[in-house]
């Protein structure tokens, strides 16, 4: 062959590996909504930046004939690339070949990436569209899984795992996501579950559909698995894209700070005013993240789970910072199982990746009840505890209203090393809340009142003595539990003030082999 044919096989190979499982099956792909892997990897990643390694590995079984069905990378396109100039290292599953399925050689693929990641110090992002494992291969595509879950679980905590599910995600292979940082899923065209329908049926006798057993939406408001809800894949390839923009590389490195248009002593007198007189008249906690953070943008994580706790991404004075802030407008902003999982996971990912915590505290305490006790909302609770107590980046926590008994001191209390307390005026800082505290205190006075107008009159006169004493931010100020009361207007030129004297904060924990979280 002379050096001319040598070169023009090259590129007839690398045309060949590039079409994937052919013209038709892209075809196919694309009548159900689908990109294929190579369209994600281009929307994803800066232009021109893409690095494919393994683009002639091919599998090597050769059971049921598989020995003629050969495809040039084998259904798994792998390489590293930048976003926004900065690495990252990338694995986008091929469903036009082999139904995207996992084979042995896949599986090493993809370990060959997220060992280079791990070496260099930067995120990997999965983008999953997949039959599962290769039937024809048998136990071999097992250990290629078991390889990969290895690897989830020694990068966690140490760079950035986001996956993405455009399409199946079936079986054992879901665990692969769910070991990683941040799950997004696209309606419609995607879901995950550890059985499908068809064994649901016959091992439970439950009727359910793919979407209503392991679609988006019911990851998305259901169970968590997934934290972003997406209509399409070019929004969760964007969203991927805004998402490390708040991020390190790795664990070693600090978030990217970014210039800043927006002045850092912006007032904003509606927040005087956002408080609603009575203590049980709910507001949108949103309208006060997105009036305090740069330029009102505000990365929610989560949206449509938990939403009496909300978690996310904002700047402030261009610094990356997470923020977990009660919701009052659902559920009165209790906490629950759900948002203490949801918030608890925030806050360690936050803590891991050196993202400073900003908490907006307004919470009635946890939620009562027999399904709660149930469900060990004693041990849920306690992650968001120790989630908090064990973290050890720059942490800023303003009361805004209510911080009622065991979920004050969750709610990244002075206690549990919050560096910064601030309150607003209308904190009320107390064990309970006046009525609950004069059932308690009164109960027998209460009982002895015959006539009903009396006795809430008796009530009334006891909830405005308590009030007087505890709805408020200046016991707790007093014994220094709160370090200043602030002008809610002036709120966030507070918060930017605090994370700038702290971000040569340094805090440590007991050296250990690691912590038991309660799980
Ligand atoms: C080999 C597979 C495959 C698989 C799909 N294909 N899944 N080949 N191994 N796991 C092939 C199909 O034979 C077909 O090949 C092509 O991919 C496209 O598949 P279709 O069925 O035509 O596509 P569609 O109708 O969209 O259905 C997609 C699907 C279905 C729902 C994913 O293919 C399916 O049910 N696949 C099997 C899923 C499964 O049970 N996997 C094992 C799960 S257990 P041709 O040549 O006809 O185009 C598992 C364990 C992991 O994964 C354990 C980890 C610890």
């Amino acid at each position: 062959m002379s050096k001319q044919d040598k070169i023009k096989q090259l590129i007839d190979l690398r045309a060949e590996a590039k079409l994937g499982g052919g013209e038709k099956k892209i075809e196919t792909q694309h009548r159900k909504g689908k990109m294929t892997a190579r369209e994600r990897i281009e929307i994803l990643l800066d232009e021109g930046s893409f690095e494919e390694y393994d683009m002639f590995v091919t599998h090597r079984c050769t059971n049921f004939g598989m020995e003629k069905k050969k495809v040039l990378g084998d259904g798994v396109v792998t390489g590293s690339g930048t976003i926004d100039g900065r690495v990252v290292y990338i694995y986008s599953q091929d469903f036009t070949v082999f139904g995207g399925s996992l084979s042995e050689p896949f599986a090493k693929k993809i370990c060959k990436v997220m060992d280079m990641a791990m070496k260099v110090g930067a995120p990997v992002i999965g983008i999953n569209d997949s039959g599962g494992a290769r039937i024809q291969e048998g136990v071999t595509s097992l250990a290629g899984y078991a390889d990969i879950f290895q690897r989830n679980i020694m990068a966690s905590g140490v760079i950035p795992q986001i996956s993405a599910i455009f399409g199946p995600c079936a079986g054992g292979a879901v665990y692969s996501p769910a070991l990683t940082d941040f799950v997004m899923m696209t309606e419609n065209t995607s879901y995950m579950f550890v059985t499908g329908p068809k064994v649901v049926k016959t091992v439970t006798g439950e009727d359910i559909t793919t979407e209503d057993l392991g679609g988006a939406n019911v990851h998305a408001s259901k169970s968590g698995v997934s934290h972003f809800l997406l209509e399409d894949e070019e929004e969760g390839l964007l969203l991927i894209r805004k998402l490390l923009s708040y991020l390190p590389q790795n664990n070693l490195e600090e978030p990217p700070v970014t210039e800043c248009n927006d002045p850092i002593d912006r007032l904003d007198d509606a927040l005087n005013d956002i408080i609603p007189e009575s203590p049980n008249q709910p507001y949108d906690i949103k309208d006060i993240i997105y009036s305090m953070v740069d330029n009102s943008e505000f990365l929610e994580v989560h949206r449509h789970y938990a939403k009496n706790i909300v978690v996310g991404f904002a700047k402030f004075d261009g610094m990356p910072v997470g923020i977990v802030a009660n919701q009052p407008n659902f559920l009165a902003g209790v906490l629950d199982i759900d948002a203490s999982r949801k918030a608890a996971r925030f806050v360690r990912f936050c803590d891991a990746f050196n993202v400073p915590i900003l908490t907006l505290v307004d919470v009635p305490g946890f939620l009562p009840g027999s399904s709660q006790e149930y469900g060990g909302i004693i041990i849920h609770g306690a992650k968001l505890m120790f989630a908090y107590g064990e973290a050890t980046v720059p942490k800023v926590t303003i009361t805004l209203r209510k911080s009622y008994g065991g979920a004050h001191d969750v709610m990244s209390s002075k206690q549990l090393r919050g560096d910064i307390n601030y309150a607003w005026p209308s904190a009320e800082i107390a064990v309970m809340g006046a009525a609950g505290a004069v059932e308690v205190l009164y109960g027998r006075e209460l009982a002895a009142i015959e006539d009903a107008e009396e006795r809430a009159k008796f009530a009334a006169e006891k909830e405005a003595d308590y009030k007087e004493k505890f709805a408020n931010p200046y016991q707790a100020a007093s014994m220094g539990y709160i370090d200043d009361v602030i002008e809610p207007r002036n709120s966030r030129f507070r918060i930017i003030r605090a994370f700038e004297m702290l971000q040569t904060k340094k805090d440590t924990n007991p050296p250990k082999k690691h912590s038991n979280i309660p799980l």
